[in-house]
């Protein structure tokens, strides 16, 4: 249960904000997922999309880590659960079905993947990469696309949108500034992974410290043209955010194992009305439920984690 707790626990979340719990089933054979309810970031999600996108990533990371202890995950999402009831359940009692087990080339990805802030270079994601990412979301029920330079140029300018108005805004701005640490702590962004502001301010990176910035990061030339993809579902239900969630963290370790780097722009997607207006109409009805940056560079910084202890609770069968 250890090493599964872990595995979940290095999940990607808003504000690194963790917010999750793990509890061995009243059986012992598989693995309920919590959400800790007390790590919500209100303000900035108040419907939870960001909070089950968070767990989603994390049940993927168990799936994949209970592979790799030869064990068959099976699945079931509760994601209209009471809040005491877990979001999803594992049932861990069947071994492996193949000598490959599942993600296993994922695997040790987990524990390499970070969001990397920095600038990326120029070069372009290959095409035959780009087709395996839009494979990996799309074998979680979620659609991968990789923008053409219109729509970025228009998620850009919305995200530059919904960063400004969460700069204006007294109470989303104190709540992303709550999150970032200047201190060592177990969660919430800590300096070292900022990176650094764009030069040019054409990439809008999320203003952790404040506006203007209270600690500054170093002001560099970012990519002329960042590639940015979409994680669209066709309904935006509980359910559609914790399939997101396991599309974003399959994709994003496929991306880390073959040396892709990748941080998420998520301004547009907590104000209504910007995230209404980041579907490509062209593409046809879908909810735009996550935007990646994705590119060549640094891997990022290691941001903490809580302890296994904090999130691994015991059995209460
Ligand atoms: C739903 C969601 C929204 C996020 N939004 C942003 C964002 O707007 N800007 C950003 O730099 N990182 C964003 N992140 C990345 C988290 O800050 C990051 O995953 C967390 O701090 C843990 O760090 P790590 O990814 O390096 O493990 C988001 C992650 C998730 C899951």
């Amino acid at each position: 249960m250890h090493l599964l707790a872990e595995a979940g626990g290095a999940a990607p979340s808003l504000h690194n904000s963790q917010p999750w719990r793990f509890r061995p089933t009243p059986d012992l054979l598989g693995l309920e997922v919590h959400a800790d309810l007390d790590r919500a970031v209100p303000v900035a999600d108040p419907d939870g999309r960001a909070l089950h996108i968070s767990i989603g990533a994390a049940v993927f990371n168990l799936r994949v880590a209970a592979a790799h202890l030869g064990r068959e995950a099976a699945v079931r999402l509760l994601p209209a659960g009471a809040d005491a009831q877990p979001r999803a359940v594992l049932d861990l009692s069947a071994p492996a079905r193949s000598a490959q087990p599942f993600g296993a080339d994922l695997y040790p990805a987990i524990a390499g993947r970070h969001s990397s802030r920095q600038p990326f270079t120029n070069r372009d994601v290959p095409e035959a990469l780009v087709a395996d990412l839009i494979t990996a979301a799309r074998d979680e029920g979620v659609m991968l696309t990789l923008l053409e330079e219109h729509g970025v140029r228009r998620v850009l300018t919305l995200t530059s949108e919904a960063e400004a108005r969460i700069a204006a805004d007294v109470s989303r701005e104190a709540e992303t500034r709550r999150w970032l640490r200047l201190e060592p702590s177990y969660d919430g962004i800590p300096l070292a992974a900022l990176g650094s502001h764009d030069r040019d301010a054409h990439v809008p990176m999320r203003g952790f410290a404040g506006h203007p910035p209270r600690h500054t990061t170093p002001a560099e030339r970012f990519e002329a043209l960042p590639q940015l993809a979409t994680l669209t579902t066709h309904l935006d239900t509980p359910a559609d955010w914790l399939h997101t969630g396991q599309a974003m963290e399959r994709v994003w370790l496929l991306a880390t194992a073959r040396g892709l780097r990748a941080s998420v722009l998520h301004q547009a997607v907590e104000i209504p009305d910007t995230r209404w207006r980041l579907r490509d109409p062209a593409e046809g009805p879908g909810h735009v439920q996550l935007v990646l940056r994705l590119g060549y560079g640094p891997p990022g910084a290691v941001s903490p984690r809580r302890t296994v202890e904090d999130i691994l609770d015991e059995a209460n069968g």
